[in-house]
């Protein structure tokens, strides 16, 4: 038994989001949040639900609930009429506003795509067509560097696939054909397209010049401290420097200088064999990889690529920030191994005051990590190329969320502190691949799942949404993770000071505890939250124009009502207080919300519609709600009726 699992907690097998690795013994300082959620004014205008029992879930771990009945109601500056919750088939958006499907899984993406057949599918086909279980939707204006709200590139990751949802019969993933296993390769990776405004509604430029599909097939490298490392030697890569493909792409984000970066996140899920018997077996367990005869996905049962027993080093090509430039299809995708080797959600950057670019990527698992890179040499607007190389080199460090507000980086540099060879640190190649083991010795804080993590265009502030974690005990809880069995998920905020990202030392603060405040659940929001504003399990953002935030969410259908968007104010009266702004068909989960520049648009990624059903049965066919047609995860664009600025 390891430590980590004489503290209860298990390992799960199928559930990819949820599968903890992390054995650290890193302080989960149990705390009374009384004196911290005070002191910061967290409670100031906020509602809290009935009973705060569940925080912590220990008898005496108490929120101070008199100054809760003195706070005032706050008044949003958002003006759509709130939709209520709900469960259904349908997609739904607030009164006034429009949704309209731009592209569904198997419809075209180059000019030659034959029509999606969804009981005829090959591979040759799904290489041509939008792929399954869209995430990320990031828009970038073209041409190139203006601010167009009518025309752009847009670049789409396809996350995972589902094969019981994609054929006849509802077949478990060892049940696919060769010919299958590549159909659900083929529906990995991305899609960029061409978008444009065509009399008031979105279509999509099948002949547009830049459209491209990326799969894990296609040549890429590896750059920064791990490329070339002999660790990363494989069959596909003899040099440690080529590789071939991404997938698992979760989140991502936009860089100013018009590329796309995507983040490889359960890439634990495609390795068979025995990762235990290779010399990675102790970043392998860290990382959750477990083997065995069959792999969640199917290529492995087909290729040996992702057999360790065959290819031992062969995960260590995954699990990275990967920056795409969709303007030219020809480029090829570069790893960022700068960045850190974990299961990244996504990935966004700011320009530092000095002219430094900041990131900020969280590692999505249970007790894991939130981590931020500085970059060695500046931004300059005028150098496309050679920002290009921007994230190549530069320093990592990851956060400990101190109790009394503050955040401490700690950076991940070869040979300083812990990370030397008496710890197993050779180089940095050796800290990037083993990112979450030096983060451990570094004394990290581990959090709820660190999903999206933006900076506020506005406020200049960081808020990184935590999704949840069940597996948090009531002595585990701390201030940035003030919950035991935490099903609801929360927001924290950081702040830089001065709004220099480079700063050794931050501060943070609770922004909202998610969950049904009615219920025993420890939420909190601003008080003038009505009862559709609650929502669960915080996983995508974006931030508006004006800096108000809008939260996707993954996990509250679970809670009997369907995943969507919410939207909030961060300052002011309306702090905190979400309305609800759209819901997703039954069963699926709301990601990568993206605005266009004057924010008219505002592009979201329906997923695993009806995942708990099956292709034989589902529990809904949306969109087509065809007989024949199952459910297809699709992109969603959403407009005023009348046009004008969302949430204004
Ligand atoms: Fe792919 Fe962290 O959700
Ligand atoms: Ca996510
Ligand atoms: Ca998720």
């Amino acid at each position: 038994m390891t430590d980590f699992e004489a503290r209860g907690l298990s390992w799960p097998v199928q559930d990819a989001d949820d599968i903890p690795s992390n054995e650290t013994e890193n302080p989960h300082f149990y705390q009374v949040l009384e004196g911290r959620l005070n002191r910061r004014g967290f409670l100031k205008g906020m509602a809290a639900s009935a009973s705060a029992v569940a925080l912590g879930g220990v008898a005496g771990s108490v929120l101070p609930m008199g100054n809760l009945a003195e706070a005032a109601s706050g008044v949003s500056t958002l003006t759509f009429e709130e939709l209520s919750h709900g469960f259904d088939p349908d997609f739904h958006v607030a009164k006034g506003y429009d949704a309209d499907v731009l592209i569904r899984w198997g419809d075209a993406v180059l000019a030659n795509s034959p029509a999606f057949d969804p009981l005829n599918q090959t591979a040759e086909a799904q290489a041509t067509q939008f792929g399954y279980n869209n995430d990320f939707v990031g828009f970038i204006p073209l041409p190139l560097g203006s601010n167009n709200s009518d025309h752009g590139l847009l670049t789409v990751n396809h996350e995972y696939t589902i094969p019981k949802m994609m054929y006849k019969g509802s077949p478990k993933t060892e049940e696919l054909s060769k010919e299958q296993a590549d159909v659900d390769m083929m529906a990995h990776g991305l899609s960029v397209i061409e978008i444009k405004r065509v009399d008031g509604k979105w279509r999509v430029l099948t002949n547009g010049t830049a459209n491209r599909r990326i799969t894990p097939l296609t040549e890429a490298v590896l750059t920064g401290p791990a490329a070339g490392s002999d660790r990363m030697k494989t069959a596909i890569s003899k040099d440690g420097v080529r590789t071939l493909g991404t997938y698992g792409n979760c989140a991502g984000g936009v860089t100013p200088w018009g590329t796309v970066l995507t983040a490889e996140e359960n890439v634990q899920n495609y390795f068979k064999g025995k990762p235990g018997d290779t010399a990675e077996a102790e970043n392998y367990k860290r990382f959750g990889i477990k083997g065995g005869d069959h792999a969640r996905y199917a290529w492995a049962d087909y290729y040996d690529r992702w057999n360790v027993d065959v290819e031992p080093n062969e995960p260590l090509h995954v699990g990275w920030i990967v920056e795409i430039d969709p303007f030219d299809p020809k480029s090829k995708p570069m790893k960022r191994t700068a960045l850190g080797r974990f299961k990244h959600e996504g990935c966004n950057v700011t320009i530092n005051a000095d002219g430094h670019v900041v990131a900020y990527t969280g590692d999505d698992e249970r007790f894991e990590y939130i981590y931020r890179f500085i970059s060695k040499n500046k931004y300059n607007p005028d150098d496309r190329a050679a920002n290009m190389t921007l994230l190549e080199e530069g320093t990592l460090a990851v956060a400990e969320f101190k109790e009394d507000g503050t955040i401490l980086w700690h950076d991940l540099v070869h040979g300083q502190g812990k990370l030397t060879a008496a710890n197993g640190f050779h180089s940095q190649a050796d800290v990037v691949i083993d990112a979450r083991k030096a983060a451990d010795l570094l004394g990290a804080t581990p959090m709820d799942r660190p999903e999206d993590i933006e900076v506020n265009p506005v406020t200049g502030t960081v808020f990184a949404m935590l999704t949840n974690n069940t597996k948090r005990k009531g002595d585990q809880v701390d201030p940035a993770n003030p919950r035991a069995k935490n099903a609801f998920g929360h927001i924290v905020e950081m702040t830089a000071p001065n709004g220099d990202h480079s700063a050794r030392e931050f501060k943070w603060d609770m922004f909202l505890l998610a969950g049904n405040p009615k219920e025993e659940t420890g939420a909190m929001y601003n008080k003038g939250i009505s009862e559709n504003g609650w929502l669960a399990d915080p996983d995508n953002c974006a931030f508006d124009n004006k800096g108000r935030l809008w939260i996707a969410t993954d996990g509250a259908y679970k809670l009997g009502v369907a995943d969507g968007v919410w939207a909030c104010d961060v300052t002011g009266e309306g702090r905190a207080l979400t309305k609800h702004f759209l819901r997703t068909p039954q069963e699926a989960e709301l990601c990568g919300p993206f605005f266009n520049p004057d924010n008219s648009a505002f592009f979201c990624a329906v997923q695993h519609p009806g995942e708990k059903s099956n292709f034989d049965a589902p529990s809904t066919r949306w969109p087509d709600f065809a007989d024949n047609m199952p459910p297809r995860p699709s992109v969603v664009v959403i407009t005023k009726q009348g046009g004008g600025e969302i949430g204004s």
